[in-house]
């Protein structure tokens, strides 16, 4: 009997190391020679790990860039042309969208270089190289450190390190920590900041499906837009001008026509945000189980009334058509992920490791003393944690998710003013807040905002125990006999923050007599009231706890890693740039659904059908529906059929929207944009049969510029490959 059992536990050892496991891991590009090359290679891919990156030759990696804020893009010609989302693009489309001007519903095409827009408030960023500096950063420290001694020791070899390496800011450095502060790695970059905007489709077909068909499958959104970086007459980053010239890259992808099939190797390169991979299953418990429900039920009360305002006025909708993207994506996104996690058994599983963990710890003295009580520490903090978690999530996705009091946020300098402000530190603060202060009003709705503000006020009461309530409360209730509406009626009516012409005249007028009525102000009170809470009951506790946990994870996974030696693991996405692979994949979702891996134009059309016509989501333009009925597809057909978008089982996140998606050779095959619903837990836990990311093909981005927009001029400086 026992000999069958350790012949079989033999048999699965075996087969499992023979079996390539690659879908699952964001890499470090540094290390694909030393971890994946092989497994790559197994999978189908043909290029060399210096071919994807290398800092002494152009690698792929130079046709990658940090979009934005937070998502990925692509270079695609000699000529700077650059591919991301259209959701990357969406709030420089609005910025130069108006009412008569509505690019976001009808879309824009510059006929040429003279129509491309600049946008101001967006940069690009190519990484020159990254360097382990582990060593470096972590000379100063040892295990005996108070955490927030450690804290302060690293970050000043930090800032002296990012200092030298930025060579008097010519490039953006960065160190950032892996493995929960194990490792820590040096980031190079090159940030352009003139950035044009070249194109993007209507929203019918860039944001086709709209929220309804968000993170799910079968998808047919045409999710991209272009746009041109340029750069001085020396190639080099500068700011806008009118006398710069596109960007020559080091690199730009060639594009394939000839699409995917089943099983095909498939590459994403970009920068993915933030995993957590190694949480322990109390972290586990709390974010799916405590986290997640609340703060989708906050969600839900915005997505409510801005659903009722926009569709009511033109207006409304153009201004609060990113905030409800915004909104609603993640409120979206918790809601796969607390369903993708109970139904692997996630908290289950990480019960399992831990109990093989204690185990391993116990197994001798050294061992004991260094990670003996690990878990049982884990389990305090996250006992005391999870119900000031909750108060924060109730602040930060609820009550300052109000606009006003977002806004009032912003006047905390002002507010801070005293005897010593100098004359040229006043100014300073008042010119900033003339420039917020219109940025917040050009997509602010008052009556939307009061709305919103009597709802949460009333969930935050609801919802949390009496320790926690603001003094606003107390105000409500002897004024207003507890009457949230009336309340807010109030705030409205007499605070100078709703209402530009009163800030503007506050603004110009200002003397820092004033900013004692400024306290007084209703949102500004209100604002302050919650701010108290958060500061006297909330962040000591949670900073402490924190500092705790930081310590606490930094041994776990350092531990993790000595006891799985033969385990190759990845660190969690912190928007840096990482390589995942995988193949192209359909799947099955539930018992009984598969999910085809390919959709095509087709599938777009039958939505637009078979819904009602007043149904936005599910629009399709008059000129889209002759381009399909005539199967007028150009170059860019597959039997007959327009392909749209499919899936694979690379490993993505946030932040990989806009990411070039490679095949075997490394040519442009598409634009990842998203997962399909029920992999969304694969930010906590990954499994290769439900988690997918869904790739705009980029043979119906070819065809929506060709033969939707007209803009062929834009084909002709690209690569193709047949
Ligand atoms: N779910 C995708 C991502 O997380 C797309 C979001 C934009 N689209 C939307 N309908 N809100 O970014
Ligand atoms: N849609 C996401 C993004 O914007 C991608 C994802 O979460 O899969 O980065």
């Amino acid at each position: 009997m026992i000999k069958k059992f350790v012949a079989i536990q033999f048999f699965v050892l075996f087969f499992f190391s023979k079996v390539i496991r690659a879908d699952e891991g964001m890499w470090i590009p540094l290390f694909l020679s030393q971890y994946n090359i092989e497994d790559m290679k197994k999978l189908g891919f043909k290029l060399t790990a210096d071919d994807i990156y290398n800092v002494n030759a152009a690698s792929l990696k130079d046709a990658v860039v940090l979009f934005g804020r937070g998502c990925t893009g692509e270079l695609i010609s000699n000529e700077g042309l650059l591919l991301t989302n259209h959701h990357c693009g969406y709030n420089n489309i609005q910025f130069h969208s108006s009412v008569e001007n509505d690019y976001l519903t009808n879309g824009y095409w510059a006929m040429n270089r003279e129509q491309e827009l600049p946008n101001p408030s967006l940069s690009v960023s190519f990484l020159v190289r990254m360097e382990d500096v582990s060593q470096k950063v972590l000379s100063n420290v040892n295990s005996g450190m108070p955490e927030s001694v450690r804290q302060a020791t690293i970050s000043k070899v930090i800032e002296d390190l990012e200092k030298a390496a930025s060579e008097n800011g010519k490039y953006q450095a960065v160190i950032k920590p892996f493995f929960y502060g194990n490792e820590y790695y040096l980031f190079i970059s090159e940030v352009f900041r003139d950035v044009r905007l070249v194109g993007a489709p209507p929203s019918s077909i860039g944001k086709f499906g709209g929220d309804t068909d968000n993170w799910d499958w079968p998808r047919h959104t045409g999710d991209f837009c272009v746009f041109r970086i340029y750069a001085d007459k020396n190639n080099q980053p500068a700011s806008y001008s009118k006398e710069n010239v596109p960007y020559k890259p080091k690199k730009y992808f060639p594009i394939y026509l000839g699409g995917v099939k089943e099983d095909d190797f498939t590459m994403v390169y970009g920068y993915p945000g933030r995993t957590q991979e190694y949480l322990t299953s109390f972290a586990v418990q709390m974010v799916s189980e405590v986290e997640n429900p609340h703060q989708i039920n906050l969600r839900q009360q915005r997505i409510n009334i801005l659903k009722n305002d926009m569709g009511k006025s033109a207006e409304v909708r153009i201004k609060y058509s990113a905030k409800y993207a915004g909104i609603s994506n993640y409120w979206k996104k918790w809601m796969g992920e607390t369903a993708g996690l109970r139904k692997l058994g996630a908290i289950e599983k990480k019960r399992n490791l831990e109990k093989k963990f204690q185990e391993w710890a116990n197994s001798d003295e050294t061992k004991q003393k260094q990670y003996g009580t690990l878990l049982a520490e884990f389990e305090k903090v996250y006992n005391q944690m999870t119900p000031l978690a909750l108060v924060d999530d109730y602040l930060f996705e609820g009550i300052f998710t109000i606009e006003a009091l977002s806004f009032a946020l912003e006047f905390r300098n002002l507010l801070a003013i005293n005897d010593q402000t100098t004359e040229t530190e006043k100014r300073k603060i008042i010119d900033r807040l003339t420039i917020v202060s219109k940025g917040f009003f050009k997509n602010y709705n008052a009556p939307t905002d009061k709305k919103i503000m009597a709802a949460i006020l009333k969930t935050y009461r609801d919802s949390l125990p009496s320790e926690f309530h603001a003094e606003t409360y107390k105000f409500i209730d002897s004024k207003f006999k507890g009457n949230y509406e009336k309340f807010v009626d109030y705030v409205f009516e007499k605070s100078i923050l709703v209402s530009q012409d009163k800030v503007n005249e506050f603004l110009v007028n200002f003397k820092p007599s004033m900013i004692k009525k400024l306290r007084k102000d209703p949102v500004v009170k209100q604002y302050l009231d919650f701010i108290d809470v958060y500061i006297s009951k909330v962040s000591p506790t949670l900073v402490e706890l924190e500092n705790n946990l930081s310590r606490l994870n930094r041994l776990y996974i350092k531990a993790l890693r000595e006891m799985q030696p033969e385990k190759k693991f990845y660190p969690d996405a912190n928007s840096t740039l990482r390589i995942s692979y995988g193949k192209v994949k359909s799947f099955n979702p539930r018992n009984g659904v598969t999910y085809h891996f390919q959709t095509t134009l087709d599938g777009a059309i039958e939505k637009s059908k078979m819904i009602a016509s007043e149904f936005d989501d599910y629009n399709v333009s008059p000129k889209l529906k002759s381009l399909f009925e005539n199967k007028d597809y150009g170059n860019y057909a597959e039997n007959g059929k327009m392909p749209l978008c499919f899936i694979a089982t690379n490993h993505t996140t946030g932040g990989n929207s806009g990411s070039p998606v490679l095949n075997a050779n490394g040519y442009l095959i598409g634009i990842n944009f998203d997962r399909t619903w029920e992999g969304t837990m694969s930010d906590i836990m990954y499994h290769p049969d439900y988690c997918r990311n869904i790739t705009l093909d980029i043979r119906y981005v070819l065809f929506v510029i060709e033969k939707f927009a007209g803009a062929k001029h834009l084909i002709n400086e690209m690569t193709l490959i047949k």
